[in-house]
């Protein structure tokens, strides 16, 4: 990605590690039941993939694509569902899986929306978070990493599309989003 790239925060293997952490508290918590992962496309297929992938809980997978309404910026908290869970999460233990939590509002938002279809528990994972865009207070179980606010990429955030598919999550260089 030539200069685009300022700085890396996590390094592949320390994202990966963190996982693996992760993933041995979700066991332990759900000891023996089964758990319905709920990934938010788009950005969360990498976390979803690498870390259902570490669990030793029986898990499923389903899948919301969501979206806020309003000038692009994504911190509205007017969400509309673009895609909806195949699933029927009714007495399920619902587990979402995001891959960052900015200002908060779309999980809010989700949460709310999912508790409302009646699933027998409902908590969340996230690789990273922003604590100081915090808007809304969220219950958060599992967070991987608490982070500065800054621009992130990489490990599933783009930046226009772009970079998600970079191992590792860095920041993005200034000129390349004010030019
Ligand atoms: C990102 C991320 C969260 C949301 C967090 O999704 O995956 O869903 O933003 O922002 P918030 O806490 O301020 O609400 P985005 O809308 O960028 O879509 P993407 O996953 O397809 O990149």
């Amino acid at each position: 990605m030539g200069n685009d790239l300022e700085k890396v925060l996590y390094t592949e293997e320390q994202i990966q590690t963190r996982l693996a952490e992760m993933a041995q508290q979700i066991d332990a918590d759900y000891a023996g039941r089964e758990v319905l992962l709920v990934g938010v496309l788009n950005g969360a297929v990498m976390v979803m993939a690498d870390l259902s992938r570490k669990l030793q809980t029986q898990v499923t997978m389903d899948w919301m694509a969501i979206s806020s309404y309003g000038s692009g910026t994504k911190s509205s908290g007017v969400v509309r569902i673009l895609k909806d869970l195949t699933t029927d999460i009714l007495g399920k233990h619902v587990l979402i899986v995001e891959d960052i939590i900015d200002s908060g509002l779309t999980l809010s938002w989700l949460v709310s929306n999912l508790r409302s279809r009646n699933p027998e528990s409902i908590e969340v994972a996230t690789m990273l978070r922003k604590p100081e865009a915090a808007k809304v207070d969220v219950d958060v179980r599992y967070v991987g990493f608490d982070i500065p606010n800054e621009f992130v990429i990489g490990y599933g955030l783009d930046y226009a599309e772009r970079y998600r598919t970079l191992p590792f999550v860095g920041t993005l260089a200034p000129h390349v989003y004010s030019s």
